[in-house]
């Protein structure tokens, strides 16, 4: 713990805080128990605290998040601040990536699964089984009463939701079935320290970052690199983000990957399509007939290098090259379909 001592006048000794009582003591006899040395020890969920039962970090009697690293405060007087971010691990505590996929399943949240004892941790890569490497979660994401994916879209007070929202709250949140009036199942979506929403809401293109426009994912601001997308059309104001996925996801055949062609209403489709979606999501077939299976999977957000087609239709012009009309980063693209606007699929063009 960092704290010096003077540490102790920011903190409201007079009032019966965690905090304080534990400020105190480990500066009058080093008695706090787990708040000391670079580890302390995990958050302890649920835990008591003046008799009542906490699910999740509280800010009750304390400035910031904290939680009792024992089932109970009252007793162990055990504590510390709740970590915002991920931590530790082998990766050098950096943020989440959800989801991941894990022991040949899909993980859309923390776990306790395994490995890593019984504090919640993480992949910090798409596949943990490959990459092996992984953090301890934000303490302070824990919290809902489900621990599903969030289910979109979810009716909420007579409103539908595509993706998490802050009504009633202060953090975002979804349902986990698509009635919450129904049902009352929700959870946390995690926040941008956390690696993005928990949630496999599909990538709007184009969306605002900073005032400028994006067409494709895009590694701007992640120290990682990691390609990342907005999931409404505007992140200054909606702040709502993810990782992008190279693979299929979400649908309701759990990632099950596209079977090509597949047969939707009257027609054959070789590649994805973004038929029937009102957003213009992509969306492939799990199965070959979908009119009959209705099993589908958005499909991989990250554009592969694809052939252009000319000439193609942009904006109701014929295009017979390459442009780099509404492209923020001045590099040259075309559309991979004949119609842009139709279609909007597209790809970079070779320098
Ligand atoms: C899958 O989604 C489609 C379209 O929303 C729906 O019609 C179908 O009933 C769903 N199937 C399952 C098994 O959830």
């Amino acid at each position: 713990m960092g704290l010096g001592l003077r540490g102790q006048g920011s903190v409201d000794v007079t009032m019966a805080s965690p905090a304080a009582t534990c400020v105190l003591a480990w500066a009058l006899a080093l008695l706090c128990v787990g708040t000391q040395g670079a580890d302390p020890a995990p958050c302890v969920f649920p835990f008591t605290y003046k008799g009542k039962v906490y699910k999740e970090c509280t800010t009750e009697d304390s400035e910031r998040p904290w939680c009792a690293t024992t089932a109970n405060y009252d007793q162990d007087k055990a504590y510390k601040f709740c970590s915002e971010k991920a931590y530790g691990g082998n990766s050098g505590g950096e943020p989440c990536f959800f989801p991941f996929a894990y022991g040949g399943h899909t993980y859309h949240a923390c776990t306790t699964e395994q490995s890593h004892g019984a504090q919640p941790w993480c992949s910090t890569t798409e596949n943990y089984d490959t990459d092996g490497r992984w953090s301890y979660c934000p303490d302070t994401i824990l919290g809902g009463n489900s621990e599903k994916p969030c289910m979109f879209p979810f009716s909420y007070k007579g409103r539908q939701y595509t993706a998490c929202t802050m009504d009633n709250g202060q953090r975002p949140w979804c349902a986990t079935t698509s009635n919450y009036e129904a049902d009352h199942t929700w959870r946390y979506c995690g926040m941008a320290a956390a690696g993005g929403n928990l949630d496999s809401s599909p990538c709007v293109f184009p969306f605002v970052y900073k005032d400028k426009t994006y067409h494709s994912c895009t590694a701007v601001n992640d120290q990682m690199g990691r390609p990342w997308c907005a999931t409404t059309p505007n992140y200054d104001k909606d702040h709502l983000w993810r990782f992008c996925f190279s693979k299929v996801y979400g649908g309701n055949s759990s990632g099950q990957r596209c079977m090509f062609p597949f047969i939707y209403e009257t027609e054959l489709f070789h590649s994805c399509t973004n038929a029937g979606s009102k957003m213009g999501h992509f969306w492939c077939a799990t199965t070959q007939n979908y009119n009959q299976d209705k099993l589908w999977s958005y499909c991989p957000d990250i554009n592969y290098d694809k052939p252009c087609v000319f000439p193609f239709i942009y904006k109701k012009f014929k295009f017979h090259t390459c442009t780099n009309l509404a492209e923020d980063s001045g590099k040259f693209w075309c559309s991979t379909t004949d119609n842009y606007d139709q279609d909007h699929k597209w790809s970079y063009c070779p320098a």
